[in-house]
């Protein structure tokens, strides 16, 4: 297959990161098209821990070029860090990284904004990372964001602040917080970031382009999850992009017909970080049981996720609405650690994920037959074929696939490169 999207089906976190990183073993091009460094991809290679916000998980393999997407936001101040510390490795050397003339550009009146409203908004705050990605999504949206391009002409870039500064210092002063933006500090903060960011900008759509059409091998590299969509997820408990497979046409600028294949992820049970529905998540000693053996803790803001069992209903909803052709099992040794497992076949009075009253959805739980035994751990850890693991375990698999009606193309039994059954 040339083309691959790869993308989370459930509420981010699932894993994205080393499935991708697998699979860019065989791509020649790894693109993302949304969001921005609220996303966090931890790829272990050689015992090595990568943690990657904004740049794309294909970073490992020398030759292999990352692109970010106009559908991306980017905080230039992070970005320089990551590529720092990436190419601290050893990667990344060459001109491997590339980024969209129309991707918008995270200053720090927007990451302000994001901490302020979530420190005002009580009850009512989102739990957003507090990286600045919503208010400046909504600044794309209302038309007077600032995009990469714009960095690199310091006129344009001075009207743009102005519009800014007259929208956003009310805005603060409303929230309780009188703030200045200081539109000659941040040009000349700008003309710095673009002396080192120019030499990579390009027209990410041609690059997506001209590679297909090259016959290259393009992975396209998702971050959150399906039901974090902005306009088919748990609204307004999302996040500000298009997460889903339609999202790679609009962030990178490509049409549909040139995705051959969607991959989506899902752990082997549920988290959920922030605020927002989560109908089967665990309270108690039974959630702390699954968060303390998946080490469920946020890659980005450290913050603990909520768990719970694996939410069929969801997952298929998530299946339909990327028109998945392959699906991802990842940390299955973590559920194989736990002494019994469930699984949620339904919700009561057969509630909809998609629609009113999944906040109120009862799960109806089935438990898997025959889990729980002390050696699975080690045993599943170390499977490296269908074969190779137990019974219960591969039948609750083939429910997964049969409940979603996709077939499961990769398992993940643990977090490094090699810890991985290919089933495609
Ligand atoms: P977002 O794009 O922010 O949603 O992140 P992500 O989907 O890339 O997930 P992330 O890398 O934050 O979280 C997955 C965590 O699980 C990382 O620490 C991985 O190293 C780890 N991991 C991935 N697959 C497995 C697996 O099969 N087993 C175990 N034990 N850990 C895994």
């Amino acid at each position: 297959m040339s083309t691959l999207a790869v993308v989370g089906a459930q509420w981010g976190d699932e894993g994205k990161g080393k499935v991708v990183d697998v699979l860019a073993a065989e791509a020649d091009l790894v693109a993302r098209f949304a969001g921005g460094n609220n996303a966090g991809h931890t790829l272990v290679v050689d015992g090595k821990k990568i943690v990657t916000h904004l740049v794309p998980s294909g970073c490992t393999y020398p030759g292999t070029r990352c692109l970010l997407g106009a559908g991306m936001v980017i905080d230039p101040e992070v970005f320089a860090e990551e590529i720092a510390e990436i190419r601290s490795q050893g990667l990344l050397q060459n001109d491997e990284l590339r980024v969209s003339y129309d991707a918008h550009v995270i200053f720090p009146f927007h990451r302000e904004l994001d901490g302020l409203r979530e420190d005002t908004s009580g009850s009512k705050s989102i739990g957003t990372t507090r990286r600045g990605i919503g208010p400046c999504y909504e600044a794309k949206v209302g038309r007077r964001g600032i995009r990469v391009r714009d960095l690199l002409d310091p006129a344009r870039l001075r009207d743009r602040l102005e519009l800014n500064k007259r929208v956003l210092e009310p805005e603060f002063a409303r929230l309780g917080q009188g703030k200045t933006i200081d539109v000659d500090a941040l040009v000349a903060r700008a003309a710095e970031w673009a002396k080192w960011l120019g030499p990579m900008v390009c027209d990410a759509s041609a690059e997506t382009l001209d590679a297909i059409d090259g016959g290259k091998r393009v992975l396209f590299e998702g971050a959150q999850g399906a039901l974090l969509d902005v306009d088919h997820g748990t609204y307004p408990y999302v996040t500000s992009s298009s997460t889903i497979a339609g999202g790679v046409c609009t962030g990178l600028g490509i049409g549909p017909t040139l995705i051959e294949g969607v991959w989506g992820i899902t752990k082997a049970y549920t988290t959920r970080v922030g605020a927002g529905p989560f109908p089967t998540k665990l309270e108690g000693e039974a959630g702390e049981a699954l968060r303390k053996a998946g080490g469920e803790y946020g890659a980005t803001t450290g913050r603990p996720r909520d768990c719970g069992w694996l939410d069929l209903p969801a997952l298929r909803l998530a299946a339909r609405r990327n028109g998945l052709t392959g699906l991802v099992v990842t940390k299955l040794d973590v559920l194989a650690m736990l002494p019994r497992a469930e699984v949620c076949v339904a919700y009561a009075d057969n509630v909809d994920p998609g629609r009113d009253g999944f906040d109120r959805a009862v799960p109806v739980y089935e438990a898997i037959e025959g889990w729980g035994d002390p050696s699975w751990a080690e045993r599943v850890n170390k499977a490296r074929a269908l074969e190779d693991l137990p019974g219960p375990v591969r039948a609750y698999l083939d429910k997964i696939a049969e409940a979603t009606g996709v077939a499961i193309t990769m398992i993940s039994v643990g977090p490094e490169r090699g810890q991985t059954i290919r089933l495609r």
